[in-house]
């Protein structure tokens, strides 16, 4: 294929409907087939997870000829422009791959991989097909944080040289004992799960500056005595299921240009309710969100100075857009046809900061991130 017939081909695409698929129904995937049900320039043709009873309730509930027990079997037969990969971390990248290699178009969910290494083989198969790949970061499409997005581009803050950023939960460490909490099938613990939204949400916001080095520590200690999970203090580990992942990580991360984060994620704590957070300091102003207690508490506020007058602004927080969002700029992209801008090149920054995060704790020494 030359390089312009992916390109014509996408321009072709935004003048008719597409046909998307879903492979996962967990919580993850419902919010994709809902999003995809709701636009009415999409078909939602085909929907493949392991659980039969899920197949049939969404598949009644939208209307969906195509239901699979084998995702291949779906690649192969449901003539699919677009698929959202909604299963367990560790098979992100199998299917992805085959998705594009059949010229689907990709939107996976976070983290992209469980290493930056099966991110990267990611990326490369985006490219070689000349297909869109993104990666569902749902949390920046939050109203407080498109909002404060706003804010920093006027230059209010001037520049950010340290940002602050974590979420840690009161108890929610997800699946105890299931895929979520074992190495292989996870890539890592709260870091990989909840700590790469505000990574993201954060670079985000600082305007993409690229992340040089890790100074990380992981520990475990809720999760190897089965708390943590939902009902505390009862175990909810099936008799020798594994914890094998963090529920507890710090990170000290340095940036291009001299800035610098801190970076903090933790799956259940001994604090009063989950906090989220993001705090800039900039030359001329700061700036925190905060989301405490749940997603009905976010707040906003920024402190400058007007003509020498110290000032307090509390920015209106916008619509939460959430999965919606990430699926809506992902069918934007395929339409676009800009497959080079939608690669999945993004994500794999992600992915390659959170690997040299546990390269860190495990060396117990700052560690360079890969390029
Ligand atoms: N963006 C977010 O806010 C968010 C929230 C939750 C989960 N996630 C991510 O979404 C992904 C799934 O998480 P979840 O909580 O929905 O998981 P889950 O375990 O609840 O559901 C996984 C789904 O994948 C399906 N599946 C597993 N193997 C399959 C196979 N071989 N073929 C077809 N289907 C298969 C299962 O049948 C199930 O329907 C994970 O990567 C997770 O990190 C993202």
């Amino acid at each position: 294929m030359t390089a312009a017939a992916p390109q014509a081909a996408a321009q072709q695409e935004g003048a008719r409907r597409l046909r998307a698929g879903v492979i996962g129904l967990g919580w993850a995937g419902q919010q994709h087939l809902a999003a995809y049900a709701a636009d009415p320039a999409v078909d939602l043709v085909a929907l493949s997870a392991m659980e039969e009873h899920l197949l049939e309730r969404f598949g009644e509930e939208h209307r969906v000829p195509g239901r699979y027990r084998d995702w291949r079997q779906m690649l192969a037969e449901a003539e699919l422009d677009v698929v959202s990969i909604a299963t367990p971390t560790f098979l992100h990248a199998e299917m992805a791959i085959a998705a594009l290699e059949a010229g689907v178009h990709v939107l996976t969910e976070k983290p992209m991989a469980q290493t930056g290494e099966a991110a990267a083989s990611m990326v490369e198969a985006a490219r070689r097909a000349g297909r869109v790949l993104e990666v569902s970061f749902n949390h920046r499409r939050r109203g407080d944080v498109t909002a404060l997005k706003t804010v920093i581009d006027s230059g209010v803050l001037g520049d950010i040289y340290y940002a602050k950023t974590g979420w840690i939960r009161r108890q929610g460490i997800p699946g105890l004992g299931t895929w979520f909490t074992k190495a292989e099938s996870a890539g890592g613990g709260a870091m990989m799960d909840i700590g790469i939204h505000m990574l993201d949400m954060t670079l985000h916001l600082l305007g993409e500056p690229g992340v040089t080095a890790a100074s990380a520590m992981t520990h475990a200690e809720f999760g190897p005595r089965g708390r943590g999970g939902s009902g505390f203090g009862v175990s909810q580990l099936e008799d020798g299921a594994p914890f094998e992942v963090e529920d507890l990580a710090t990170a000290f991360l340095r940036l291009d240009g001299g800035a610098t984060m801190l970076l903090e994620s933790s799956w259940a704590q001994w604090i009063p309710e989950d906090l989220c957070y993001v705090t800039l300091y900039g030359a001329d102003g700061g700036a925190t969100i905060e989301w405490a207690g749940g997603p009905g508490n976010h707040r906003i506020t920024v402190w400058t100075e007007v003509e020498g007058i110290p000032a307090e602004l509390s920015p209106q927080v916008g619509e939460d857009r959430g999965h919606a969002g990430a699926i809506a700029e992902f069918l934007q992209a395929v339409r676009s046809g800009d497959v080079a801008a939608h690669d999945g090149s993004l994500a794999l920054r992600r992915a390659r900061v959170i690997d040299a995060c546990y390269a860190s704790a495990a060396a117990g020494a700052e560690v360079a991130v890969e390029g």
